[in-house]
């Protein structure tokens, strides 16, 4: 659970109290909380976004808020259960402020809002707007509804018209790494998944639109862009009659000035073009750090999921980028105990593990998503079984990331600086590998300098200034 967030670096950051700059003598407040993925981070920055003009300005309480918003994430049963949980809080505040003569709406966005929206209004009623992923565009006509006539709105619609089309240019947030979506939603009906449904069908902005929004967001002070989508490498926009893919965008991106580097997170091992593959050996500003979910090692539990690879077909496909950019750091998913997964299964992921070592990774427990075709497979594993097997391979995960960090020490590598660290005096960023970096100095968000890396901790590195 991430606190609200203007562009990037949320994590676990409460945000607001950032004026937002009213151009309504009649300043409202409101509040953001993010749940889940980047690009819900990035959703919540474009709706603070397009809240301005109406007057409206973030704050770092709901008790302040005069609009609550609660951007959700619907993809494991306990993140959509953290809405419900919030909800009852939010359900005593506004009584609260009620009772204080204060009113205050509450608006549930996201994906618990598409796939749950009716249950949502049913289970809390005082929630007054409740809207899907594709339709944040439609927001403060829905708050200008709600105020008018004093009753709940639900908005879920996939609307013909697209939501970029109709957000403001480029977050307003002045970070020195911005998200930027470039695609969104998923064609692939991963069997486990509920992206196709409450985020819809693949999508894919217009170039001129997304080179815009980065010319926007360079010229706030962004150096680093990391391009967003749920299946981003099967990015292909339509660009007059041609169709660019992700590589070529990545080539149009690279050209921009001020633009020192990029990222794109989370693709889909079937979308690795051989296109996209030679841009991480040519293209510099690209960085040597991959996000590349495999979910499973098994065969048969890769076809079960739908996942359309092969491990052999993975393994090559990494084979093929380390022959590109020998020094590429991988990430990645992984799920255990899907329906059927055997002890036998469950090895050849943990062997997957130790053939490839990761810099970094993410593993979860299979978690049964109404509607998805998984939910409802014979076989499903018992959760002592599931949660041994987490253990073992976050305990494997986190070894190799480890390995990775202390691998590290002792070089001299660029650290693009993101802003202040815990500490008096501490400045914080990351290196080329995405590992978060520490030095006791002062430097400014922005800036590249060179640091040594002197020690490795469990999630991050220290170094010192060495220029
Ligand atoms: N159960 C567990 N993990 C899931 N993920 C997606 N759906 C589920 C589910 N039903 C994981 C996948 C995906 C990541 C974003 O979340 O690993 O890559
Ligand atoms: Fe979900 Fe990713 Fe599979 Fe799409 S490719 S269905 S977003 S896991």
């Amino acid at each position: 659970m991430t606190g609200i967030v203007l562009g990037k670096g949320s994590g676990g950051r409460a945000a607001g109290g950032r004026p937002v700059g009213s151009t309504n003598a009649l300043t409202k407040s409101l509040f953001i909380r993010t749940y889940g993925c980047q690009m819900n981070a990035y959703d919540s920055g474009r709706m603070a976004d397009v809240m301005t003009p109406h007057g409206y300005r973030l704050v770092a309480e709901p008790a302040d808020a005069d609009l609550i918003l609660l951007n959700t994430c619907h993809i494991r049963e306990k993140a959509a259960e953290k809405t419900f949980s919030e909800l009852g809080r939010l359900r005593q505040l506004k009584e609260l402020r009620a009772s204080a003569g204060r009113r205050t709406l509450v608006a549930v966005a996201g994906c618990v809002a598409q796939a749950e929206g009716a249950e949502l209004q049913a289970r809390a009623p005082f929630v007054d707007i409740v809207l899907g992923p594709q339709t944040y565009h439609r927001l403060p006509e829905l708050v200008a509804q709600v105020e008018r006539r004093a009753g709940a709105v639900l908005d879920t619609e996939f609307p013909a018209e697209s939501k970029f089309d109709h957000l403001p240019d480029g977050s307003s947030a002045s970070t020195a790494s911005a998200f930027l979506a470039v695609q969104e939603g998923c064609d692939k009906f991963c069997t486990f998944c509920v992206v196709p449904y409450t985020r819809g069908a693949e999508y894919s902005r217009p170039p001129a639109s997304i080179l815009a929004e980065a010319r926007a967001l360079l010229s706030r002070g962004a150096v680093e862009l990391v391009l967003l989508g749920q299946n981003v490498n099967a990015y292909h926009g339509a660009a007059g009659g041609e169709t660019w893919s992700l590589a070529r965008l990545i080539d149009a991106l690279a050209e921009l000035p001020g633009l020192q580097r990029l990222r794109y997170t989370t693709s889909h091992p079937l979308d690795m073009g051989d296109d996209l593959i030679a841009r991480h050996r040519d293209c510099a500003k690209l960085m040597p750090y991959l996000h590349l979910p495999v979910q499973a090692g098994s065969d048969r539990v890769l076809t079960a999921m739908n996942r359309r690879y092969r491990r052999a077909d993975y393994e090559r496909l990494v084979e093929r980028l380390r022959l590109a950019r020998p020094d590429l750091a991988l990430s990645g998913d992984f799920i255990v105990g899907f329906p059927g997964e055997s002890d036998a299964d469950f090895a050849e992921t943990m062997d997957l593990v130790r053939r490839i070592g990761f810099a970094q990774a993410y593993s979860f427990k299979y978690s049964p998503r109404p509607g998805t075709p998984a939910a409802i497979l014979p076989g499903q594993v018992p959760a002592p079984v599931k949660a041994e097997r987490l253990a073992a391979l976050q305990s494997l995960l986190a070894e190799q990331q480890r390995r990775f960090n202390a691998a590290s020490v002792g070089l001299t590598v660029p650290v693009l600086f993101e802003g202040a660290g815990r500490r008096a005096g501490q400045s914080v960023g990351r290196s080329p590998h995405n590992q978060s970096v520490h030095v006791e100095a002062s430097c400014p968000p922005g800036s590249i300098r060179p640091v040594r890396l002197t020690a490795s901790l469990a999630n991050s590195l220290s170094g010192r200034l060495a220029g």
